[in-house]
């Protein structure tokens, strides 16, 4: 089995910095309109999260903030936009000034134990270098019976595309008997899992 072993603190640094500089210089890629279907699928993830009015969201790699409009259409009570480029923060801010930023790693967020609700990795997982820390992390700042949905719009295959172009490794998406196995040691239990050809949904509830 796979596990999260990450580089070392210096690999992580380096890679990480990569993306920043690559993210930064690509904000207008990830402005609408979107690629067809994509605009349907994202609801479909964002449904996934199954948040109620009131909900602490937390958007992981949220990037230029493609997720945040349709997650505030369930009138949550904050929503939190990570990501390591402040380039996409600043256009995210300028779209919807209601959020939350952090430019940080999400392995390095300070939020408080049991506040969030509800995260969201979308087209984000393969770009995470340090996974043990994120997910550990991530799970301390989840309340018991909150959502994790890890997921890409254009499903796991699109990855193989990237990579290609790629100027930073990037990690597949697990299958499901991995995902189950992965996230269970982090204090998450697996409830639902879509891989179809164009979408890939991964949800998981934080166990008491
Ligand atoms: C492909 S983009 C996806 C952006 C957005 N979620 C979307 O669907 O359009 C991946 C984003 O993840 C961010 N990212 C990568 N590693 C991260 C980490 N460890 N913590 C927070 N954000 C990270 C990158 O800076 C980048 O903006």
């Amino acid at each position: 089995m796979k596990d999260y072993n990450a580089p070392t603190e210096e690999g992580i640094q380096r890679i990480n910095r990569l993306q920043r500089e690559f993210f930064s210089g690509l904000i207008h890629v990830f402005d609408p309109p979107l690629p067809e279907g994509v605009p349907e699928r994202l609801k479909k993830i964002v449904a996934s999260g199954k948040i109620t009015k009131g909900d602490v969201i937390l958007d992981v790699g949220t990037g230029t903030g493609i997720l945040v409009p349709l997650i505030q259409e369930y009138e949550p009570e904050a929503i939190f936009a990570c990501d390591l480029s402040e380039v996409m923060l600043a256009h995210l801010h300028e779209q919807y000034p209601y959020a939350k930023t952090i430019a940080k790693d999400v392995r390095d967020l300070t939020l408080p134990e049991d506040s969030i609700d509800v995260v969201f990795m979308n087209a984000c997982y393969p770009n995470i270098v340090d996974k043990d820390r994120a997910f550990a992390n991530t799970s301390r700042m989840m309340k018991t019976d909150g959502r994790i949905v890890i997921s890409h719009p254009l499903g796991k295959s699109f990855v193989e595309l990237l990579k290609e172009k790629s100027p930073f490794p990037l990690d597949d998406f697990p299958e499901k008997p991995e995902a189950k196995v992965l996230l269970k040691h982090y204090g998450f239990d697996m409830t639902d899992f879509v891989d179809e050809e164009k979408l890939y949904i991964l949800v998981a509830t934080k166990q008491h």
